[in-house]
C-alpha cells in the first residue's frame, strides 16, 4: 500500500453547553471518531480538533436558573463532557470552549473581513421583547396558539400539530416562555450578512463532487428558494461576543460555533507547533470534514463557508452528514428509559461495545440509525466476542503452555494470511467512504475463515498427543496472526480491546501497513480478557437508570393513555396513503383471520393479505375501494409477500370496516 500522506482535520459539532451528552450525541461523535482514528492508521496526519458550544440565550438562561455564572456553567460543563469523551474513546486532539479569547479573536478577524468585503448590512427590525425579563425573545422562547389549527401552546416558529411555519407574531395570544407574560414589539438594529453574495461560490463548492448527494439537494432547494441575509447579531441580554463597534449587541450563537473549529486548531497548533496558514489558506492541500448531523446542515453548508470565503479562508473538504440515533425503534424516550446518557452507559456498560454496534450500523447516508437492544447483545456477543476475541483465546492458550509463549518462525498456511491482506484496500476504502457497516461485514467474514480454520485443524485434539507440539504451535501461530490483522482493522472502532490486544500480541496495532509482516518467532505476553459477552441484566439497570433521570427533567408525566411515540406531520407525511380497488380477493386457507387482496392503485397491482376474513366473504370485496398504506415495506409471511397493509375501522369482529362501495373513486390517488 504506498501512498501519500494527508493531512487531514476533522470535526464533530460542538455540544452545546448546557446539558449532557446522550448516546444520539455519541453516534456522531464516534462516527468521527473511528475516521480520525482510522486515517491515522494508514499513517496520515490527522487531527480532531473540538470544543463545547457556549453561547447563546438557553445557556445564560439555564445558569440564570441555576443561579450560578454562565461563566460557571460552561466550565463545569466543559470538564464533564471531556470526561465523558475521554471514557468513550473519543481521540480529539484539543478541546476547547466557543467561550475563549483564541475563539474571540477568530471570530472578529473573520467578522471584520465581512465587514470591509461590504458584506454585511445593519437593518432595524421589529420583534416581541419581553419586558419583565428586559430581552428579546428568540422564536422558541415565544409560545402561543397556532393561527392555522388553533392547537394552544405552540412555539413561535412553527405548529407540531399541523406541521405550519410561521412567523411569531402571526401567533394568536404570544406569551413569552421565559416570564409567561405578553411580550410587546419592540424595534432593533440588525447586522446580517449577505448570504446572496457567495450564491456563485457557494454553487462551486457544492458541485465539488465530495458532498453527500442527500445534502446537494437540499442545497439546491435553498438556492431555489433564493439565499435571504442572515441576522448575525442579538441584542443585550445575550451570552456571547460583543460586535466590535457596538455596545450592546453580540454575535449570534451560530456566528461563533462554527469559527470554533477553526479556533480549536489554532490552539492545537500553537500547542505542537503546526502551521495554521497551511491548513486554512485557500487553496491548501489539507483537508478540512466537519462531521454533522442531519439538522444543522443549513448553518454548515451556507452560512459557514461563506464566512470562510469572505474571510478568505479555505472551505471545507466536504460536510458529512448523518441521521439520528432511535432506540428499538423509536426516538428516544425519557419515559422509556431510552434517552440515555453517555454517563449512565458508561456506569453499565463497556464503551467499545456501542462502538462496535454503532460501526455495524453507520452507513453514508443521511438515514437514521437505530440501536435495537436485543441486537446490540447479539451482534456483540456473535461477533466480537464470539468471533474475533475467540480466535486469540483458542489459540493463546496452547502457545502460552506448550511452546513456552513463543510463535512458531513459519506460517503454516502464508496463502490464508494473505487473504486476510488482500481484504485490507477493500476494507480500507469502506472506512473512507464511511461505509462503516460495509467495513465491518468484510471483517467479520474474514472472523468466520479464521475460525473455520482453526476448527479444521483441532489444535486441542493433536495437543494430547506428545509429537504434535510443533503442528500445534504453527496452527496457533497462525490462528494469532490471523488475530491480530482483525484486531488491527478494528482498533479504530474498538481502541480499548484494541490496546489490550495489542499488549497481549506484544505489538502496536497501530499501523495497517505494519501487517505486511506476520508475527513470527516472537514470543507474546499472556493471554488478557480482551472483551466479556454483553450481560442483558446490565442493560436492563442501565434502562432503569435511565427512567430515574426522569424526575429531575421536565419531561411529563406518562399520559393515561399508552400511545405510541408522537410524530410530526412530517412523520405522517411519509405514509403514502393510496385509493386501491380490490380487483381480488380470496380466503387463504392456513390461516383463519387473512384474505389474500390483489390491489390496483392505479397503474401497479399490490399483493396484501389483510386480518378481515371475520368481516368479509372474500367475494363480496371484489370490485370495491379501500385506503392502503402502499409504501409499507414489503413483508415475507408464510403464504408470500404482502407488499402493503389495507387501513379497517370498527369494533372488531364483523364489524369491521375497510370498504367503499364502488363509488368511482380513483385507484391510485394519493390521500395523505
Ligand atoms: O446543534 C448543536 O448542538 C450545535 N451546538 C452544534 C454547533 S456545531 C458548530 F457549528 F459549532
Ligand atoms: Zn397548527
Amino acid at each position: 500500500m504506498s501512498m501519500q500522506k494527508r493531512k487531514i482535520l476533522v470535526t464533530s459539532a460542538l455540544p452545546y453547553a448546557n446539558g449532557a451528552i446522550h448516546i444520539g450525541h455519541m453516534l456522531e461523535y464516534i462516527q468521527t471518531d473511528i475516521w480520525a482514528r482510522f486515517q491515522r492508521a494508514q499513517g496520515h496526519e490527522c487531527y480532531f480538533a473540538w470544543a463545547d458550544d457556549a453561547h447563546g440565550a438557553p445557556i445564560m438562561l439555564r445558569a440564570q436558573a441555576e443561579n450560578i455564572t454562565p461563566e460557571e456553567l460552561i466550565e463545569r460543563m466543559n470538564a464533564e463532557h471531556q470526561q465523558d469523551f475521554v471514557d468513550f474513546g473519543l481521540s480529539f486532539n484539543n478541546y476547547a470552549t466557543t467561550h475563549d479569547e483564541i475563539n474571540r479573536e477568530c471570530v472578529e478577524m473573520i467578522y471584520g473581513h465581512l465587514e470591509e468585503g461590504g458584506y454585511v448590512v445593519r437593518r432595524t427590525i421589529s420583534q416581541f421583547y419581553d419586558e419583565q425579563q428586559g430581552m428579546f425573545l428568540p422564536d422558541r422562547f415565544i409560545k402561543g396558539t397556532c393561527p392555522k389549527c388553533k392547537t394552544e401552546e405552540q412555539y413561535g416558529d412553527s405548529c407540531e400539530s399541523c406541521g405550519s411555519t410561521y412567523s411569531p407574531t402571526d401567533l394568536i395570544d404570544p406569551r413569552s416562555a421565559v416570564s409567561g407574560t405578553e411580550p410587546v414589539m419592540r424595534d432593533s438594529e440588525h447586522h446580517f450578512v449577505r448570504l446572496s453574495e457567495f450564491e456563485n461560490r457557494l454553487q462551486n463548492w457544492m458541485t465539488s463532487g465530495r458532498l453527500q448527494p442527500e445534502v446537494v439537494n437540499k442545497m439546491q432547494e435553498w438556492f431555489e428558494d433564493g439565499l435571504r441575509d442572515w441576522d448575525i447579531s442579538r441584542d443585550e441580554p445575550y451570552f456571547g461576543f460583543k460586535i466590535p463597534g457596538t455596545d450592546d449587541k453580540y454575535f449570534y450563537v451560530w456566528v461563533d460555533a462554527p469559527i470554533g473549529y477553526m479556533a480549536s486548531f489554532k490552539e492545537l497548533a500553537e500547542r505542537e507547533n503546526l502551521d495554521f496558514e497551511e491548513w486554512w489558506a485557500p487553496g491548501t492541500e489539507t483537508e478540512l470534514y466537519n462531521f454533522v448531523g442531519k439538522d444543522i446542515i443549513y448553518f454548515h453548508t451556507l452560512f459557514w463557508p461563506a464566512m470562510l470565503m469572505g474571510a478568505g479562508f479555505r472551505t471545507p473538504t466536504a460536510v458529512y452528514a448523518h441521521g439520528f440515533l432511535t432506540v428499538d425503534g423509536v426516538k428516544m424516550s425519557k419515559s422509556r428509559g431510552t434517552f440515555i446518557q453517555a454517563r449512565t452507559y458508561l456506569n453499565h456498560l463497556n464503551p467499545d461495545y456501542l462502538r462496535y454496534y454503532f460501526c455495524a450500523r453507520l452507513g453514508s447516508g443521511l438515514g437514521d440509525i437505530d440501536l435495537n437492544l436485543e441486537d446490540f447483545v447479539s451482534r456483540v456477543n456473535s461477533d466480537m466476542v464470539g468471533k474475533v476475541v475467540n480466535i486469540a483465546s483458542r489459540c493463546a492458550g496452547f502457545i502460552q503452555r506448550g511452546s513456552n509463549g513463543k510463535l512458531a518462525a513459519e506460517l503454516p498456511e502464508p496463502d490464508l494470511y494473505r487473504k486476510f491482506l488482500d481484504q485490507r484496500e477493500l476494507i480500507a476504502d469502506d472506512f473512507e467512504q464511511r461505509n462503516y457497516q460495509s467495513a465491518i461485514r468484510r471483517i467479520m467474514a474474514l472472523a468466520d475463515e479464521g475460525n473455520r480454520y482453526i476448527d479444521e485443524h483441532k489444535p486441542w485434539q493433536l495437543n494430547k498427543q506428545d509429537d504434535q507440539q510443533a503442528k500445534v504451535q504453527a496452527i496457533c501461530t497462525q490462528g494469532i496472526n490471523l488475530f491480530r490483522v482483525l484486531m488491527a482493522y478494528l482498533a479504530p472502532v474498538v481502541p480499548f480491546t484494541a490496546a489490550t490486544a495489542a499488549e497481549f500480541l506484544g505489538v502496536s496495532l497501530d499501523r495497517w501497513s505494519d501487517l505486511d509482516q506476520p508475527m513470527l518467532d516472537v514470543s507474546i505476553n499472556a493471554f488478557l480478557p480482551l472483551m466479556t459477552r454483553v450481560d442483558p441484566l446490565k442493560i436492563e439497570a442501565m434502562i432503569e437508570d435511565s427512567k430515574e433521570n426522569l424526575q429531575s427533567s421536565d419531561e411529563p408525566a406518562t399520559p393515561a393513555l399508552d400511545l405510541a411515540d408522537e410524530i410530526t406531520i412530517d412523520d405522517f407525511l411519509k405514509v403514502d396513503l393510496r385509493i386501491a380497488k380490490i380487483i381480488d380477493a380470496k380466503a387463504v386457507p392456513e390461516a383463519d383471520k387473512l384474505v389474500q387482496l390483489t390491489l390496483d392503485i392505479g397503474g401497479e397491482i399490490r399483493n396484501v393479505f389483510a386480518g378481515i376474513k371475520s368481516a368479509y366473504k372474500p367475494e363480496d370485496l371484489v370490485g370495491r375501494h379501500t385506503v392502503m398504506v402502499a409504501n409499507l415495506k414489503p413483508r415475507k409471511m408464510r403464504f408470500g409477500v404482502s407488499e402493503g397493509m389495507v387501513l379497517a375501522a370498527g369494533p372488531g369482529g364483523s364489524d369491521l370496516f375497510i370498504l367503499s362501495p364502488d363509488d368511482g373513486a380513483v385507484p391510485g390517488l394519493r390521500v395523505t
